[in-house]
């Protein structure tokens, strides 16, 4: 269908690790950047979010504008997205508290983070309790009419995909079943990345201190990939690629050929995960080594990275008033 609405949020709550990168950023800079998709893309900084965890203005202020320069180092063209941080669009808060009086109160019990949180012992706060429902209005404030609006999102979060699509048919029911304002957002998720491994081979989190930076580089890198958690087969023996750590990564940045070369080395034995590190770090280099050189330059110019995010919040601002003006009507504000 004609131009879909690209719509992704990511948290300035610390570095951006290859999880983000190959589970989410690297989707979203070639979606944003695809000329024959024509689409519209809102990509989104999502500081409101942030700060049901982070209690220091420095560092939110540091993670936002890494963010920022991440993202543009990887090669997204500011040109062909919006690129902003979410609280430079007020009007997400009033549509979250539109939409909070139509969400029964046991759906937000159940979100998984709340629950998480609940389950550890730990308290959570009222924003921590009720995001599923900012992140429906961080998706439906872009609603264009006749457009779908399309989530790039990682297997692990299908339930809050879930919770926005609900909001969007509890608001059409409540208030304008015979002519629906919202469309349900669509995910769209690619399966083969589905989860990418830590150091430790649980899923790499921040939260797991499992990460691997995505502009990490140097002895901090090496130490990082030679830290990868492999199991004891022996050098000379022949080892499963695919039950493998190292080879989760490797998978990623390896052209066709060298992962066929390499999955063919393991099998075979005498391949050592040491020998797979070592390729590893090489392709990681090779990846993101433009990238890496482009994060510099733009560090050195914060201010122009400032305008691109002053531009990229005019546009989802102006989208944004414009749908909040048609939500206002709706309810008889
Ligand atoms: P973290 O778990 O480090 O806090 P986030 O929850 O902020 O990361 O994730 C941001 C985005 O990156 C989400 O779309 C998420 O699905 C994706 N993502 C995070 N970790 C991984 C991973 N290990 N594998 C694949 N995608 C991931
Ligand atoms: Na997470």
């Amino acid at each position: 269908s004609p131009l879909p609405v690209i719509v992704s949020g990511i948290q300035p709550s610390g570095t951006l690790h290859l999880g983000n990168y190959l589970g989410a950023i690297r989707q979203n800079i070639a979606l944003a950047n695809d000329e024959t998709a024509r689409s519209e893309a809102f990509l989104f900084i999502v500081d409101y979010h942030a700060l049901t965890t982070l209690r220091d203005a420095d560092a939110l202020r540091r993670y936002t504008l890494d963010v920022a320069l991440d993202y543009l180092a990887l090669g997204l063209d500011p040109s062909r997205a919006s690129l902003f941080v979410q609280s430079d669009v007020p009007q997400l808060t009033e549509l979250t508290w539109i939409f909070l009086c139509l969400t029964p109160t046991a759906i937000l019990e159940k979100g998984v983070s709340y629950k998480d949180k609940v389950a550890q012992g730990l308290t959570a706060n009222g924003g921590l309790l009720t995001y599923p429902i900012l992140q429906a209005a961080d998706i439906l404030a872009y609603t264009a009419p006749g457009r779908d609006l399309v989530v790039p999102v990682g297997a692990d979060q299908k339930q809050n995909l879930e919770i926005s699509r609900d909001t969007a048919s509890r608001f059409n029911e409540a208030f304008c079943p015979d002519d629906p304002f919202f469309p349900l957002p669509e995910p769209y998720i690619l399966d083969e990345v589905s989860v990418i491994p830590g150091l430790d081979g649980r899923k790499m989190s921040k939260s797991y201190g499992n990460t691997i930076g995505i502009f990490d580089e140097g002895k901090d890198l090496k130490k990082k990939v030679m830290s990868i958690v492999s199991d004891s087969t022996p050098l000379e023996d022949p080892k499963d690629p695919d039950a493998d750590n190292t080879f989760a990564l490797i998978r990623h940045f390896a052209t066709d050929d060298e992962r066929a070369e390499i999955a063919e080395a393991y099998r075979a034995g005498g391949y050592g995960y040491g020998h797979a590190k070592k390729a590893l770090l090489g392709m990681i280099d090779r990846h993101f080594g433009e990238a890496r050189e482009r994060r510099r330059e733009l560090a050195a110019r914060p201010d122009d990275v400032r305008d691109i995010l002053q531009a990229g919040a005019e546009a989802a601002r102006a989208r944004a008033s414009d749908v909040t003006a048609q939500v206002r009507d709706a309810v008889g504000f």
